[in-house]
């Protein structure tokens, strides 16, 4: 399983501190929570933060954008250090032109689904993604209780996957903790958000090592 702690839930006044943490971890992935205010109802961080985070790791970053029109922004977020960038399929008018753009740009594409989002949608783009990530809360905070429908919607979506044999990631974001992580493990998840759960608990690196072993 790959984890990829969400960076939302540090101590921001310890950002050093806590990405070298993550970096000596188990952690496969930092998840990077980005928020405009606009698409969700929270505001986040942006480019000052990625870079700071970029300074301390070299671990994959794994840039979640919740904004909208990210294609204004692509070329930037390469520029401060993402590795992977996914994008809202509701934010995005024309996904297949901006999906191929963050490839150009040398990245890896992921398309987010809010959860009353099917994932039929991406029928016709699958084979293009390297990650689809399923928001199993509504994006905007941390710490919010995970909607149990996503499990079935795991299933749906590596079937769709294997339909089109394509080679994207299906990733879970909210409310993952060891128990729906061990649900989503079983459904066919292959990364694991965790912001909460992991920056909450005594002691967050033995945490890592708890999920990385669903
Ligand atoms: C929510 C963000 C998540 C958030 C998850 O909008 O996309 O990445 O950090 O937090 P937890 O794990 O606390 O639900
Ligand atoms: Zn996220």
């Amino acid at each position: 399983m790959i984890i990829s702690p969400s960076v939302l839930s540090c101590d921001f006044g310890n950002i050093e501190r806590d990405t070298k943490m993550l970096d000596a971890s188990e952690a496969d992935w930092l998840h990077i929570d980005v928020m405009d205010g606009v698409f969700v109802p929270n505001i986040s961080f942006g480019f000052p933060v990625l870079q700071a985070i970029r300074k301390h790791t070299n671990k994959t970053l794994d840039v979640h954008l919740m904004i909208q029109n990210p294609d204004n922004y692509l070329e930037e977020f390469k520029k401060a250090g993402a590795d992977i960038l996914t994008v809202h399929y509701e934010a995005c008018t024309h996904l297949h032109r901006t999906i191929s753009r963050i490839k150009e740009l040398g990245m890896k594409a992921g398309v987010a689904l809010n959860p009353h989002t099917p994932v039929q949608v991406l029928e016709e783009i699958i084979g293009q993604l390297d990650l689809v990530l399923i928001m199993s809360v509504n994006p905007g905070f941390g710490g919010q209780s995970f909607i149990d429908e996503s499990i079935p919607k795991v299933k749906r979506l590596s079937a769709l996957i294997a339909k089109h044999q394509s080679k994207a990631i299906i990733e879970i974001d909210g409310g993952v903790n060891l128990a729906t992580g061990k649900l989503l493990a079983e459904a066919g998840a292959q990364a694991l958000v965790a912001g909460s759960f992991v920056f909450n608990s005594a002691i967050p690196s033995e945490t890592i090592k708890a999920l990385k072993q669903l």
